[in-house]
């Protein structure tokens, strides 16, 4: 594991407990804008890249055994499973995840690129492993990212630009499709 991956784990397993507290309003705003941007199907499989806490799971709480929450950090999962006793929580690397080719309907990717080094290798991933006509749904701070810089990103990775746009709070967003 490269070294910036390695500070980015224990910064975040060092302060899992404290992640909710801090972040729980402004992510709730960002998913309620992203959500109310597309048509959700509360069947669908969805997979959530780097989901920390599973904050996630929270706000789409009536599919939960259809979400699979992945992420790098441990202890961020371990204070999801305090929540969500029953819910699938993986930890694994974004840029190798362990799923099979074409297996999602939806896959989320929320506030997490700006933390890797390869953020186009997490992007090709969330691609392979989503269903043809399949969604992506990607947030990355504006003071690291701008508008065009994700759009070139995802369209590196195979994707299709649906919707591009500046969130109330602190992100752009972007809502592609697998064609
Ligand atoms: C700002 S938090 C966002 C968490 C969640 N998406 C949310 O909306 O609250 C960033 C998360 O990305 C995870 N992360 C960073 N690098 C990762 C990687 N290479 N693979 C998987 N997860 C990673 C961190 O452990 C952390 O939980």
């Amino acid at each position: 594991m490269s070294k910036k991956k390695h500070d980015v784990m224990k910064r975040y397993n060092e302060t899992a407990s404290k992640y909710d507290d801090r972040y729980k309003i402004i992510q709730e705003k960002k998913y309620r804008e992203i959500f109310s941007m597309i048509d959700y199907d509360i069947t669908d499989i969805i997979l959530d890249v780097g989901s920390g806490t599973g904050l996630l799971l929270d706000y789409l709480s009536s599919s939960i055994e259809n979400i699979i929450c992945c992420d790098l950090s441990f202890n961020m999962l371990v204070e999801g499973k305090k929540r969500h006793s029953k819910a699938n929580f993986i930890c694994a690397d974004s840029d190798h995840l362990p799923f099979r080719d074409s297996s999602f309907n939806l896959t989320t990717c929320i506030s997490v690129i700006q933390n890797l080094p390869e953020p186009l290798q997490t992007i090709k991933e969330s691609f392979r492993i989503l269903k043809r006509g399949g969604r992506f749904l990607l947030t990355a701070l504006d003071k690291i990212y701008s508008d065009k810089k994700l759009r070139d990103i995802c369209v590196r990775a195979g994707y299709e630009i649906n919707k591009l746009w500046h969130l109330s709070v602190e992100d752009f967003s972007v809502v592609a499709k697998k064609s």
